[in-house]
């Protein structure tokens, strides 16, 4: 099992599972973002953001605020870096255990007491039995997997530990973020040039929704897009998704200005010129959520 940094809860993990027929280990990860002084400020405006700009933490139907019968008993956070949506969840909803799971450690230093948070690279299969959550979380990890590790470990690893009938969500955004915006395009066409380059699915959305669908274990699947607005024009959030946008793209800006033809330093005046653009535009940044039901042994064995 990888690194617990909180273990409050009952949970029994099988290391003799599927996930050890997953490839040799990998070195943990270098997120674009692991490097960054931001980190943790780009962390907290991407969750303040988003869950204000979507009005929740999460779409699927499951009810975790309220205790009921169908309520989840086990909750995965994939990817939770500092664990801002795990403790809030875990936070409103007391009687379920929350688990975030993170290649490199920048968890929390406390967390409610139904928390525990793991250091655990997905790619070398993570280190949980088959069938042990009833809800999977995952965000914005457009920088983090290539097509082939999306397809060969990360959505089978996802679906693997999920229980039949549990919910698996993920909330990505595409390399190009909006169609509007000269600026802005220019961003996203070089965001797009340099994931393509890296193995990278600069095109998220679709390819999760073919994917997700083309998923035999899978059902219910649905993609919900949500435009949110940039710029103080639209208020505090607008202001802060700008920020968020300029300190993620800040974090790739050696990489980006090589492609975009231009020195480092001059990325700055890229920047500048956004905010300009942003002022005077009706500019959005599209993110969206693909969910999906693990079937229930009865509806796998239909099949059969
Ligand atoms: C942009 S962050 C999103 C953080 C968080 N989910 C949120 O929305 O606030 C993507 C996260 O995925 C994590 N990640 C990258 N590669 C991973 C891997 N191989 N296994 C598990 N998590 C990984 C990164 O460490 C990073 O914390």
């Amino acid at each position: 099992m990888g690194h617990a940094i909180s273990t409050c809860m009952e949970f029994t993990f099988d290391h003799s599972s599927s996930a050890s027929t997953l490839p040799d280990q990998e070195e943990p990860p270098k997120s674009v973002f692991t490097n960054s002084d931001s980190i943790e400020e780009i962390m907290y405006l991407h969750h303040v953001v988003l869950k204000h700009y979507w009005g929740q933490n999460y779409v699927s139907p499951v009810v975790l605020s309220s205790d009921n019968e169908t309520k989840p008993k086990q909750v995965l956070d994939l990817g939770c870096v500092t664990g801002l949506w795990t403790v809030e969840m875990a936070s409103i909803s007391p009687t379920t255990n929350f688990v975030g799971v993170n290649p490199f450690s920048i968890f929390p230093k406390s967390a409610p007491s139904n928390v525990s948070f793991y250091q655990q690279n997905i790619l070398n299969g993570l280190q949980f039995d088959d069938n042990s959550f009833d809800f999977i979380h995952e965000r914005l990890s457009l920088s983090d997997f290539t097509k082939k590790q999306w397809e060969d470990t990360v959505l089978h690893e996802i679906v693997r530990v999920c229980k039949p009938g549990g919910w698996i969500e993920l909330l990505e955004s595409d390399a190009c973020i909006c169609d509007k915006g000269k600026v802005l395009r220019r961003i996203g066409r070089s965001c797009k040039k340099l994931f393509l380059s890296k193995g990278l699915v600069p095109n998220l959305g679709q390819f999760l929704q073919t994917l997700l669908r083309s998923n035999p274990q899978l059902t219910d699947v649905h993609y919900i897009e949500n435009d949110m607005p940039l710029g103080k024009r639209h208020g505090k959030f607008g202001e802060l998704a700008v920020r968020d946008l300029m300190l993620s793209w800040n974090a790739i800006k050696i990489p980006l200005s090589q492609i975009m033809g231009i020195a480092p330093e001059h990325f700055e005046a890229i920047l500048e010129a956004f905010i300009n653009e942003v002022n005077v535009q009706d500019l959005y940044w599209r993110t969206y959520r693909v969910i999906a039901r693990k079937k229930t042994l009865d509806e796998m064995n239909e099949r059969l």
